[in-house]
C-alpha cells in the first residue's frame, strides 16, 4: 500500500459537504471526501446508496444542489461533461458507453483524433489505440467494430479510453464488472502504476476483495451519507460491510438444496458453429447448474441458443423427455424458459418505461381479464416484488432510467421469477449487485429450486459457483471440458478444467 504517499499529499479531489436530491429521492446527503495525489480511494455501498451519482456530479453531468467540488485546491464550476473532461477528470462509467458502430480506435480517441491534412489519420490512430491497450495485454482488433466484441473486451476498451487523455483524476464505476480474474489483477496492476504517478483514483466497487488488494483508502456511503472513512489497513471486511448495510450479515451463501429430482432438461451434442461444440448434459428439477469458464468460453452461447436468441447448427435439447423446438426466445417462454442476459441494458429493460409496465411486461396475459388489463392487479404484483427484492425507488411508477444500476438488474430477476419458470438461465445474476442483496438473490433462486425449478447460473466469480451450484459444468473453448460436484469443487480444481487441463474420473 502507499500510505506514505498519500498521508502528507495534497488533495486532488475535494468534495464538501455535497448534497443532490433528484425528485423524491436523496441520492447524495453531506458527503465530504479527499481524494490525494498517488491514492486509490475506494468507494463502497448498497445498491443505490449513491456511488455513481457522487462521480456523476464530479464529472459534471449532474450539478450538486449544495456544498462545494475542488479540484487541486480550486473550486470547480462545472456546467457541463466537457467542462470536467478539459479539467483531466476521467470517469469510466457502469454501464458501457461506447459507440458500437464505431472502431475500437475511434472510441478510444472519440473528437480527439490525429489529423493529417485535415482528415482523419487511421494509420496514427490505430497506432496509438495499439499503444493505449498495449499495458492491458490482450489481444483486440483495434479495427473493429466495438459492436462486435464481448462484454469484457469492450469494458477493457471504455477503461482505455479513459486512461487514453492523462487524466488527472481518473474515476472507475464497477470497471470489473466484465472482467476475468487475471484482467483485473492486470488492470489493478495498471492503476497502481498510474496513482503511483501521482494521479487521483476513485474506485467503486461491489467486490471487497479489490478493496484490500488495491485501494489506500475506503469510504462507505449509506443512504447517501459517508458513514464510514478508514485507510484499508485499518479496517476488515467484516467491518466495511457492517456499515454498508448497517446491520450483521451471517451468512453469504444459503445452505445447499433438499432434495434434487429427476432429469427435466436434456441437452445431446449442441454444436454452434465458432461458438461450441458437442456439449451435452442434464438438468436436474430442483438443482442449480452452475457453468464456469473463462469469458468467451462459449457459456453465454450455449445459454442464446437453449433460450432461442441463437440458432443452433446441429444437436437436440429434450423438455421433460419431449423434443423441444425453439426458434425463438417466444418458444421458449412458452415452454416454460426464461432467461436473464447478461447485457440488462441492450436486452432486458424498457429505460424509457416505469417500473410498473416493465415488471408486467413479459407477462400482460396474467393481468388481463378477457382482454382487459387490471391496473390494480399489475400494480399489486409489482409493489409485492418491490417490497420482496429491496428494489430501490421512490415508486412504482419511476421510469426505469432513474434507477442504480444494481436495482435495475434486481427488477430484470424479479420479472422474470414472476413468469414462473420451469427453467432459469441466469447469465451472470449477480453482477452489480451489492453483497447483502447478492445473498437475497442467492436465496431466491434457492428457494425456485425447492419449487422444482431447474436453474442454471453462468458465473465468472468462483466463489459464487462454488457456494451456490449442486453441480458445476466447466468450458474450455467452447467444449465442456469437465464437471464438478458440489461437494468436491475447488477452485483450483476448475481453474484448471477452464484452463484447458483434464480431471481423472475419482477427482470428480
Ligand atoms: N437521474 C436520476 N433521477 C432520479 N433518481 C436518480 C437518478 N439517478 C440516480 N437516482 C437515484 O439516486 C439514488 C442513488 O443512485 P446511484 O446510481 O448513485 O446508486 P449507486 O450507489 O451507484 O448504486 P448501484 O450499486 O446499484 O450502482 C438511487 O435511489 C437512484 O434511484
Ligand atoms: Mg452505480
Amino acid at each position: 500500500m502507499t500510505m506514505g504517499i498519500t498521508e502528507g499529499a495534497e488533495p486532488i479531489l475535494e468534495l464538501r459537504h455535497v448534497s443532490k436530491k433528484f425528485p423524491a429521492v436523496r441520492a447524495l446527503e453531506d458527503v465530504s471526501i479527499q481524494v490525494k495525489g498517488g491514492e486509490i480511494h475506494a468507494l463502497i455501498g448498497e445498491n443505490g446508496a449513491g456511488k455513481s451519482t457522487l462521480m456523476k456530479v464530479v464529472g459534471g453531468i449532474h450539478p450538486a444542489d449544495t456544498g462545494e467540488i475542488l479540484l487541486d485546491g480550486e473550486v470547480l464550476r462545472l456546467g457541463t461533461p466537457l467542462d470536467a473532461l478539459r479539467l483531466g477528470i476521467r470517469t469510466v462509467h457502469q454501464e458501457i458507453s461506447l459507440a458500437p458502430n464505431l472502431t475500437v480506435a475511434e472510441n478510444i480517441f472519440a473528437g480527439n483524433e490525429p489529423t493529417r491534412y485535415g482528415l482523419i489519420d487511421r494509420r496514427e490512430l490505430n497506432r496509438r489505440a495499439l499503444e493505449v491497450l498495449e499495458p492491458f495485454k490482450v489481444k483486440i482488433p483495434v479495427n473493429s467494430r466495438v459492436g462486435l466484441l464481448s462484454t469484457g473486451l469492450k469494458q477493457i476498451v471504455e477503461i482505455a479510453r479513459a486512461m487514453a487523455g492523462s487524466p488527472r483524476l481518473l474515476m472507475l464505476d464497477e470497471p470489473t464488472s466484465s472482467l476475468e480474474r487475471h484482467e483485473t489483477e492486470r488492470l489493478i496492476g495498471i492503476l497502481r502504476g498510474l496513482a503511483s504517478s501521482g494521479i487521483g483514483i476513485l474506485y467503486v466497487t461491489h467486490k471487497l476483495k479489490e478493496i484490500f488488494q488495491l485501494a489506500d483508502r475506503v469510504t462507505v456511503l449509506r443512504d447517501g451519507r459517508r458513514v464510514m472513512v478508514k485507510p484499508v489497513s485499518e479496517t476488515h471486511p467484516g467491518e466495511i460491510v457492517r456499515s454498508m448495510v448497517g446491520r450483521e450479515l451471517e451468512r453469504i451463501y444459503p445452505p445447499a438444496g433438499g432434495d434434487i429430482g429427476g432429469e427435466l432438461l436434456r441437452v445431446e451434442g449442441i454444436t454452434k458453429d465458432s461458438a461450441f461444440e458437442d456439449v451435452s448434459f442434464t438438468l436436474r428439477r430442483g438443482e442449480i447448474l452452475g457453468f464456469s469458464g473463462l469469458i468467451g468460453a462459449g457459456r453465454t452461447e450455449v445459454a442464446q441458443s437453449l433460450f432461442g436468441y441463437l440458432r443452433k447448427d446441429a444437436g437436440a435439447v429434450y423438455l421433460n423427455g419431449e423434443r423441444l423446438d425453439i426458434r425463438c426466445p417466444t418458444d421458449s417462454l412458452n415452454s416454460g424458459i426464461a432467461y436473464l442476459p447478461e447485457e440488462r441494458k441492450a436486452l432486458g429493460l424498457y429505460l424509457g418505461m416505469s417500473v410498473v409496465d416493465n415488471f408486467v411486461s413479459a407477462n400482460l396475459r396474467k393481468y388481463s381479464r378477457l382482454g382487459i388489463l387490471s391496473g390494480r392487479e399489475m400494480d399489486g404484483a409489482c409493489a409485492g416484488a418491490v417490497d420482496m427484492f429491496r428494489i430501490r425507488t421512490p415508486s412504482i411508477r419511476q421510469h426505469v432510467r432513474f434507477l442504480s444500476g444494481g436495482n435495475q438488474q434486481k427488477l430484470l430477476l424479479a420479472r422474470l421469477l414472476a413468469l414462473k419458470p420451469r427453467i432459469l438461465i441466469a447469465d451472470e445474476p449477480t453482477r452489480g449487485i451489492d453483497v447483502g442483496a447478492k445473498s437475497e438473490v442467492h436465496t431466491m433462486l434457492r428457494r425456485l429450486c425447492d419449487e422444482g425449478v431447474g436453474v442454471i447460473v453462468i458465473s465468472s466469480e468462483l466463489p459464487e459457483v462454488l457456494g451456490l451450484c449442486d453441480r458445476i459444468l466447466v468450458f474450455h473453448e467452447g467444449r465442456i471440458s469437465g464437471e464438478v460436484s458440489r461437494r468436491a469443487a475447488t477452485e483450483e480444481k476448475i481453474m484448471h478444467l477452464a484452463t484447458g487441463g483434464g480431471l481423472s474420473v475419482e477427482e470428480t
